[in-house]
């Protein structure tokens, strides 16, 4: 990997008690998806949005998949590694703190990958219709770091148990994990916006920190 190696946007933050949001974009999406959810849900905020570097019949990914929902594990390794290296170039290059990933369907299950496999890279994380990256995970230590989790309760691509399973893994590995079940399929709701500004309100850095 070169410095800055994925294309990307990035906008700086204008709000000190905003975490700088790391913007991961679903299947067949660009740099440029997330960028009005993130200004939505943390005005302010440093927001980093790369554009995942696997190509599907043209649809950029962040891994590799077999099919849908069965995943190329080496893959998925490899680029949550990465992911992290150019987390870690991005933050030498802009002069930002770690990140929290907001992630939807491929991008929250490259930032669940990333999380398990390279911990230090993220603050944490929203997970928007994640399910598991890895059918070996390792033993991550996420002290402390918080995840939010929403599933959709008619989600025809991830299964329930799959979710509930992501999240008591996260759990117990030590992440503070709120996952919800909206009524909603694989898409974003307003719900979906709503829970993530309350969540992103409560976690705002202290002014002391
Ligand atoms: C994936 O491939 O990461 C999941 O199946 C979600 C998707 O991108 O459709």
């Amino acid at each position: 990997m070169t410095e800055l190696s994925l294309i990307h946007r990035f906008e700086p933050g204008t709000d000190a008690g905003r975490r700088p949001l790391l913007l991961l974009h679903g299947t067949g999406g660009d740099e440029s998806d997330l960028l009005p959810l993130g200004r939505a849900v943390a005005p302010g905020a440093a927001l980093l949005s790369p554009r995942g570097a696997v190509l599907e019949n043209g649809m950029p990914r962040f891994f590799r998949r077999l099919a849908e929902g069965v995943f190329d594990e080496a893959d998925v390794r490899r680029r949550a590694d990465d992911l992290a290296e150019f987390v870690a170039a991005a933050r030498r290059a802009y002069g930002i703190d770690a990140p929290v990933a907001l992630g939807f369907s491929n991008g929250a299950n490259i930032a669940a990958a990333t999380l398990l496999l390279r911990p230090e890279a993220l603050a944490g994380a929203v997970l928007l219709r994640p399910m598991m990256p890895l059918g070996d995970p390792p033993e991550a230590d996420l002290a402390g770091k918080p995840v939010l989790m929403l599933s959709g309760a008619t989600d025809p691509i991830v299964p329930a148990d799959n979710a509930r399973r992501l999240a008591d893994l996260l759990g117990r590995a030590g992440a503070r994990v709120e996952h919800a079940v909206l009524p909603a399929g694989h898409g974003l709701t307003q719900t979906d916006i709503a829970r993530i500004g309350a969540w992103m309100e409560r976690e705002r850095v202290p002014a002391t920190a």
